[in-house]
């Protein structure tokens, strides 16, 4: 009975994404995924650094006694801890992952285990990112997250979305189409199992 009513529960994805800069483009990316996430039925929460002024790592949130962390990473925890699935948002600087998403990332790390990642990835050039999330795919790993096999890759990102995540192509829905399915197929698979337990 447990299982029927978790299992009918929306699912819950903090969308993450990690620029800080003032010019930044890629919170269009962001709140895309975001839109494209709600409009299936999903809890969807955008996570953003600047918004939330997420400080630089000191202590990981594990490190500090029971009920001393921040509040913003006390936040964080809690809606990672009930999450089934993270979005990551990524752009690429010099060919690698943005600092600012590194450094959310880091602050955390059981909170993620037993859920997939999907990521979305973009930048102002012609390769969209892919070289930041190849490496995204071995820190997520790193920190328990199962990627799923499809990327969303997005070029020129400045230019494809208007500033609140409307992209100018109407057939981008209809591309990323199996980038959302597939997310949902894993968060799907890996509620119904955490449910009966995890290794550890
Ligand atoms: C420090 C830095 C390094 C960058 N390196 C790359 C790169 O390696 N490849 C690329 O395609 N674009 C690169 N760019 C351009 C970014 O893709 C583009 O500025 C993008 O909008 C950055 O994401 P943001 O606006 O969300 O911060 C770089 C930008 C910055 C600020």
């Amino acid at each position: 009975m447990a299982q029927i009513a978790a299992r009918m529960k929306p699912l819950l994805v903090p969308v993450i994404y990690g620029s800080v800069r003032t010019a930044r483009q890629g919170i269009k990316a962001a709140r895309f995924v975001l839109h494209e996430l709600q409009r299936r039925g999903i809890d969807a929460t955008l996570i953003d650094p600047l918004e939330k002024q997420f400080p630089l790592l000191d202590r990981m949130y594990k490190e500090f006694p029971k009920g001393t962390a921040p509040a913003v990473m006390e936040e964080l925890a809690d809606l990672f801890r009930r999450a089934d699935g993270f979005a990551i948002v990524s752009g690429e600087y010099n060919n690698g992952i943005p600092p600012a998403l590194k450094n959310l990332l880091d602050h955390f790390l059981e909170e993620y285990f037993w859920r997939p990642a999907a990521i979305a990835c973009y930048s102002g050039g012609r390769w969209g990112g892919v070289r930041a999330a190849m490496q995204l795919r071995m820190t997520l790993a790193e920190m328990g997250m199962v990627t799923i096999p499809s990327l969303l890759p997005t070029a020129n990102v400045g230019e494809v979305f208007t500033d609140d995540g409307t992209p100018t192509d109407p057939k981008m829905q209809q591309y990323s189409a199996e980038f959302f399915n597939e997310f949902i197929w894993y968060m799907e698979a890996l509620r119904e199992r955490r449910q009966s337990g995890v290794p550890y």
